[in-house]
């Protein structure tokens, strides 16, 4: 078996995006612009009201899926179709955006901690004009494997080394996407496909991959090279991402919250936003 290991290490950058949350943007910045099929990743986590309090209220997406991710606080959202729901603790959700939706995503707090992912996935062209949907699932939906080291494996895509199924089904790239904590000096194994692209994003602790000298700090997204399966070691007790997905090789055009394949896509994504036609 072919081992991965890191092909390049990324710190995010500190920015504010809907009405003034603060984040830091992982994927969808200058050293890091976007990785195939992934466009954007950003991190939220803080327990200071204003730095979350605004949300994101009312905007566009089309062309792409985002996919919400708490492991702390909740979050409301509601769309321009009349559809509404909490992400909670835990809970996910994987927004296929396709033609087009407008909607909010807001805090459903106001004070406490506040804390998670939001990942961009982008679509193939047949299928960035198509019906919008949702997959949502509460925190008791989720799949949780239990290793005899300690390790803990949230499921929310794909299938673990040793056979639990996340919840999310997406037959455009296949997505593996698991939530690992992992007590120091112990290990943790998953396979994937040789050629699929793939990431670690390190939540907190200290990692290495296999037995690259270089480790992964708290706060580094590592990009891993092709291979048919990762191991991760933690120097200390350790959270992280990992997720992949195979890369749709297709040219991206993004405006904003538009992505498509060609300037006329984008023009006309703007232009039917303008007039209502979302
Ligand atoms: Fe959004």
């Amino acid at each position: 078996m072919t081992q991965r290991t890191i092909k390049s290490l990324h710190d995010g950058l500190k920015t504010h995006d809907g009405a003034d949350v603060k984040l830091t943007r992982i994927i969808g910045q200058p050293s890091l612009k976007n990785l195939d099929p992934f466009l954007m990743l950003d991190a939220f986590g803080t327990d200071e009201p204003m730095d979350y309090i605004g949300g994101f209220p009312p905007h566009p997406h089309r062309g792409f899926e985002t996919v919400t991710y708490l492991i702390a606080g909740n979050m409301r959202h509601q769309d321009n179709q009349g559809n509404e729901g909490v992400i909670r603790t835990g809970g996910v959700q994987w927004m296929t955006a396709g033609r087009g939706i407008i909607h909010s995503e807001m805090p459903e707090q106001t004070k406490g901690l506040l804390m998670g992912f939001q990942l961009w996935v982008n679509l193939p062209s047949h299928a960035k004009m198509s019906e919008p949907k949702y997959q949502e699932y509460e925190p008791e939906q989720m799949p949780i494997e239990r290793h005899d080291n300690g390790a803990e494996i949230r499921v929310i895509a794909g299938t673990t080394y040793l056979g639990t199924t996340g919840l999310i089904k997406n037959e455009f790239v296949d997505p593996t996407y698991l939530d690992v904590t992992l007590p120091a000096e112990q290990c943790f194994k998953q396979s994937l496909k040789t050629d699929e692209t793939a990431f670690i994003y390190l939540h907190e602790g200290e990692v290495q991959i296999a037995d690259n000298s270089l480790t992964i700090q708290a706060g580094q997204l590592a990009v891993l090279s092709a291979g048919e399966s990762v191991e991760v070691t933690a120097y200390q007790p350790s959270r992280f991402i990992l997720v992949a997905g195979s890369p749709l090789k297709e040219p991206i055009v993004q405006r904003g919250p538009f992505v498509m394949n060609t300037e006329e896509e984008i023009n006309q994504a703007m232009d039917d936003y303008q007039n209502n036609r979302f």
